[in-house]
């Protein structure tokens, strides 16, 4: 699409009533977790070096996500929202209505028609190492990778999808750092932890941040929300 007409105040006010849409819905559906999901997917193919993937919306032709978002609806309410905005909004509002840190939204991100090539999102099969080389390429940090994977605090995996089951915490429709205290403390065998948030623990450089979340909860919210911001706007120049 041509250039997004961010400062004007009509998008403006689309984007303010996308998100009272948004509230709502993932209130009334309980859908924060494959929200946040969304906006990761959608972030989390970005390549620094090439400048190519990030939020750019091309996530919406993963009908798995797409349809389980249920993100179609405001979509046609407010039709002049980019679909890379709409999903990083849905992101941060799926943030705020399960108690999360207030995250800062800056408006303006164009789609792209090209998906990037399979196999730039992490496989949660793997290690400390993968983990550094794919937030790496992101352009993203340590406590970037430790802050975000707290969005583990909301969802669980299915079996139909990933192969995993469960939760990582008892309340998976609850924003806050139990994530980290469940993974320091393992006392629930039943909680789910992936190969690659068991590397949190494993790594002494990722270790100190798991810890440091774990106790300090304002710690965390507030390098959350940093972190995430960085993510919804990888490759993105406010126009
Ligand atoms: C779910 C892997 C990082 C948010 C999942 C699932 C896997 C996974 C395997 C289960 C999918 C399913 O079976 O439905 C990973 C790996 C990561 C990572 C390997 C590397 C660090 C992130 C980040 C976020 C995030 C950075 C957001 C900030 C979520 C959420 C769910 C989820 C909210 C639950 C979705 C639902 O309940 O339907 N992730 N993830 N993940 N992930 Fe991640």
């Amino acid at each position: 699409m041509a250039g997004v007409p961010a400062k004007n105040s009509k998008y403006l006010k689309d984007i303010e009533g996308a998100r009272r849409d948004l509230r709502a819905l993932i209130s009334s559906k309980n859908c924060a977790p494959i929200m946040l999901r969304l906006a990761w997917h959608d972030a989390g193919t970005y390549d620094a070096k090439t400048k190519t993937g990030g939020p750019n919306g091309s996530i919406r032709h993963d009908h798995e996500l797409k349809h389980g978002a249920n993100s179609e609806q405001v979509k046609a309410k407010h039709p002049e929202i980019t679909y890379a905005d709409l999903y990083q909004l849905a992101g941060v509002v799926a943030v705020e209505v399960t108690g999360g840190p207030t995250i800062d939204f800056v408006p303006g991100r164009k789609d792209s028609k090209v998906s990037p090539e399979e196999g730039r999102l992490p496989d949660a099969n793997q290690g400390a190492k993968h983990l550094r080389d794919i937030f790496y390429r992101m352009g993203l940090s340590d406590k970037d990778i430790v802050a975000l994977s707290g969005g583990h605090t909301l969802g669980r995996a299915h079996p139909e999808r990933s192969g995993f089951e469960g939760a990582w915490t008892k309340d998976p429709l609850k924003f806050d750092n139990s994530y980290f205290k469940e993974l320091l403390e393992k006392s629930d065998p039943d909680l789910l932890k992936l190969p690659t948030d068991t590397a949190l623990v494993e790594d002494p450089k990722f270790l100190r941040y798991v810890e440091l979340y774990a106790k300090d909860e304002d710690a965390f919210f507030r390098d959350y929300a940093a972190s995430h911001k960085k993510l919804s706007e990888l490759g993105f120049i406010s126009p």
